[in-house]
């Protein structure tokens, strides 16, 4: 973030402070608790958004080195992504050209070779067919044929983006806004190490699980012994970014450094930048490094989803092992406040939601994301459908 950026939004974050105000969306928004249960709805949000759009699967530190590779498994297209012989970011369909079995079954790892476990039919990090076993009495394959299904893939500002549908096209700059991308550019995100992953399965909507992630104004009470105590709850910076949008918590060590001149101020001391990438992704960089999280619905269940928690560390503390360890040990009790404080009142949500008892939930006027976020879901379904 640009130290102009910087300056301008930690005055803000003081003002609310000194004032007791917030951001102020100026009205309420009524959300149907029909988004959280309905099936056809849970159908449409999943061909939509997660088979027919570009998906964020990682970040460059997923994919270190030459031959590293991960799979996806929370999509409808298996997905096998990979740093090619090249040192290039490729994805393909992690399904084997010959009756469909999935070929590589680890989360992640390095391999120069992909074998399929039912009759070992081999493929390179290219996607390439290399083996396959008693080929004269298989028969002779059509060239198209020896390799695995290649899926439009793109690494920009250490982002990586894979469309799940072959035919379809990747347009960061249609999707993110020239103004964000510029602002992500800013986090060095290519440089950030891959640490750790945490995967939770919860018995609530992936949108109740994004919408806890909306707002601050909980943070004295569900995390009143927990976030509470690094971070002043109700008080918040708010931003669009086309359907994307970023807010800033505001950290108490805003308290102390807002004695030093404003040359010494850095945003990641006074706030804890969320960047939420419009439908299911939320980044958030730090000093330290970056939290990720992605959640998935389950298309047959709208009452279920899973969301993945990755952490990543910065360079400079790359070689530090105590800071590692330290690090790690954040990261995996900020996924443990996620998973016990805020996806347990997901959970308690859905309840209510599953029996059509309320109507519709408020959202207040000091929760702006939930208001764009939602209403952003509502335009691009009806745009869809249109
Ligand atoms: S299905 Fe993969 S080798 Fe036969
Ligand atoms: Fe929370």
């Amino acid at each position: 973030m640009k130290k102009t950026e910087q300056i301008k939004q930690i005055s803000k974050l003081i003002k609310r402070i000194d004032t007791n105000t917030n951001v102020d969306a100026g009205c309420f928004y009524e959300n149907p608790t029909s988004r959280y249960t309905d099936q056809a709805l849970a159908q449409r949000e999943w061909d939509t958004f997660f088979c027919n759009s570009p998906q964020l699967v990682g970040l460059s530190g997923d994919l270190p080195d030459i031959y590293s590779f991960f799979t996806v498994k929370e999509l409808g297209t298996p997905i096998l992504a990979v740093r090619d012989s090249d040192g290039l970011f490729r994805a393909f369909v992690n399904s084997c050209r010959h009756r469909g079995v999935v070929v590589e079954e680890e989360e992640r790892g390095t391999s120069k070779r992909f074998t399929c476990q039912f009759h070992r039919w081999t493929y390179d990090s290219n996607g390439t067919l290399v083996g396959l076993p008693k080929a004269e009495h298989f028969g002779e394959l059509e060239s198209e044929r020896k390799g695995l299904i290649e899926l439009p893939s793109e690494e920009r500002h250490g982002l990586l983006w894979v469309h799940p549908d072959p035919s379809g096209v990747i347009d960061i700059g249609e999707m993110l806004t020239d103004n964000l991308i510029e602002e992500l550019e800013s986090w060095d995100l290519q440089e950030l190490e891959h640490l750790g992953n945490d995967s939770y399965d919860v018995a609530c909507n992936w949108k109740l699980a994004m919408d806890t992630f909306g707002e601050t104004y909980h943070f004295s009470s569900l995390h009143e012994m927990t976030l509470h105590n690094a971070f002043h709850g109700n008080v918040q910076c708010y931003d669009t970014f086309g359907n994307n949008h970023r807010m800033l918590l505001c950290r108490r060590d805003i308290d102390e450094m807002r004695k030093l001149p404003e040359s010494d101020w850095d945003i990641t001391t006074a706030a804890l930048p969320v960047y939420w990438l419009f439908p299911n992704v939320q980044l958030m960089p730090s000093k330290e490094g970056l939290y990720l999280v992605r959640a998935y619905p389950n298309p047959k269940d709208p009452g279920q989803h899973r969301s993945l928690i990755s952490f990543y560390l910065r360079p400079h503390f790359s070689a530090d092992i105590e800071m590692r360890e330290v690090f790690r040990m954040m990261s995996q009790a900020f996924g443990q406040i996620i998973r016990d404080e805020d996806y347990a009142v997901g959970e308690s949500q859905q309840i209510t939601a599953n029996s059509k008892a309320m109507e519709s939930v408020i959202f207040g006027r000091n929760e702006p994301a939930l208001h764009h976020y939602h209403s952003t879901y509502e335009r691009v379904l009806s745009e869809i459908g249109a």
